[in-house]
């Protein structure tokens, strides 16, 4: 069975004759912006945390299509779901006919979000950076003030509001001009903070400098919101310390401002916890507002926007929406995705996968003086390599050079953070023991043939 196998290639090298084949008609078609070099994968199946190729090469997969699928491959009860709706319509628009599977996945949200308020109510869209900008909407609606205050680090998507949220300039470049109304926050980086700060002198520099904005960016009246991804991806794979966290909630309750949790990628069980923002709400610093996309249909755009009715209930009808909205399809996949996540205890299994992943991380913390930092929330974690431990220089080159050896022998993963020089694990939550044991045997022989390269 395919989702029990381990990484094997059987062509000379990657791509094999047929991929390669499929790869040329690709760059011919396709955009050049959309077409990288660094994974000539070409997918002819997906099962669990395995892909085959083309030509019957076996990828174990790290990436996880960038976090979407937590439940992996080609889950059989969710091709089902998807299946059994597709019989009945594929599409309403939703502010004309409304359909049962709509109603469902928002109640189904309204009972996990950990958002404040008695009574949550969530809406939907197709991609995290739409749910995003709806979220900048719902918050302006609720506060009648224009500002929004992001991270450095962040990474929102690729509209032209969330490109200005994106920090990552190479991922806008070129784009603009970009909506005004946007200030930027350093975000609590306690790897990168400045030199010799404990943890809580480090959180005390990150708060004071947010404080900063308020004095010197945006008068804190105009505020509407903060958005804060609760630990950035894009960014580098870095949480966001809970005293922090609670620190801004306060700073947000005693101004009127509302506090937005981004969790397109960290949501989803990912963190060891349905919605990572469970971690501020137990201590007591939950988001007004949750946003989440990625694993929440399997695979299948669909994106969701959560808050108290007292902030949704203040959106002008009109100003929300969009033809594809909370999509039968896609409504069908979240439903039974959820429903699987919490009967199988998906959260569970993210935070066994966590501990097994940050167990080998931290060995190769102690063998590698080029791994600089290890460091997650879950199954979602990151390692971070430098040229010098003292000085933290990135060494984004050593990162290129893993990735590209990876491919060749069956693992895919992928860098992150904002000097690409962070290695992210997103598996499929349903990966196996053996699987886990296989990618790490080859993410360390990419370490070592790495050094022999570079050093
Ligand atoms: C935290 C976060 N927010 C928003 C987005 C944008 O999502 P999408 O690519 O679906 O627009 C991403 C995508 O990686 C993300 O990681």
């Amino acid at each position: 069975m395919l989702r029990e196998e381990l990484p094997k290639i059987i062509t000379d090298k990657v791509p094999g004759p047929k991929a390669a084949e499929i790869l040329k008609r690709r760059d011919a078609a396709v955009p050049k912006a959309l077409c990288g070099t660094t994974y000539p994968v070409v997918i002819e199946r997906g099962s669990g945390a395995v892909l085959e190729d083309a030509d019957g090469n076996h990828f174990l997969d790290f990436i996880g299509g960038v976090g979407v699928l937590n439940i992996g491959y080609s889950n059989e009860e969710v091709i089902e779901a998807v299946k059994a709706q597709s019989e009945k319509y594929f599409h309403t628009i939703f502010n004309i006919v409304t359909h049962p599977g709509y109603v469902e996945l928002a109640e189904k949200l309204n009972r996990l979000m950990p958002v404040r308020g008695a009574h949550p109510k969530t809406y939907f869209a197709n991609s995290g950076a739409e749910c995003d900008e709806n979220a900048i909407k719902v918050a302006r609606a609720f506060t009648k003030r224009p500002n929004i205050i992001c991270f450095s680090g962040a990474f929102h998507g690729r509209t032209s509001l969330t490109m200005a949220l994106t920090a990552k300039k190479s991922y806008s470049r070129g784009m603009g001009p970009f909506p005004a109304g946007i200030y930027r926050a350093e975000y609590p980086n306690l790897y990168r903070a400045p030199k010799g700060y404990s943890e809580e002198e480090a959180i005390a520099y990150y708060i004071d400098a947010f404080k900063n904005i308020l004095i010197e960016a945006t008068p804190v009246s105009d505020v509407a919101a903060v958005l804060m991804e609760p630990i950035e991806g894009e960014g580098g794979f870095v949480p966001a310390p809970i005293g922090y966290v609670k620190e801004i909630r306060k700073i947000c309750d005693e101004n009127g401002i509302l506090l937005i949790a981004d969790e397109v990628q960290c949501g989803n069980c990912r963190t060891g916890r349905f919605y990572a923002s469970e971690y501020w709400k137990d201590a007591g610093c939950a988001p007004d507002i949750i946003t989440t996309a990625k694993s929440l249909g399997a695979g299948l755009p669909i994106s969701a926007i959560t808050a108290d009715e007292k902030i949704m209930d203040a959106v002008t009808p009109g100003t929300v929406g969009g033809t594809f909205c909370g999509n039968p399809l896609s409504c069908a996949a979240a439903c039974k995705t959820l429903e699987i996540y919490e009967r199988d205890d998906y959260a569970g299994k993210a935070a066994l996968i966590g501990k097994k992943i940050m167990q080998f991380y931290k060995e190769l913390l102690a063998t590698y003086d080029v791994v600089g930092d290890v460091r997650g929330l879950g199954a979602m974690a990151g390692i971070e390599f430098v040229k010098d431990r003292r000085t933290k220089e990135p060494y984004p080159e050593f990162v290129r050079s893993m990735i590209a050896k990876a491919v060749q022998k069956g693992l895919l993963i992928e860098n992150a953070g904002t000097y690409d020089n962070v290695i992210r694990f997103l598996a499929p939550l349903c990966i196996t023991d053996n699987q886990l044991k296989a990618g790490f045997g080859i993410f360390e022989d990419c370490i070592r043939e790495t050094l022999k390269e570079l050093r």
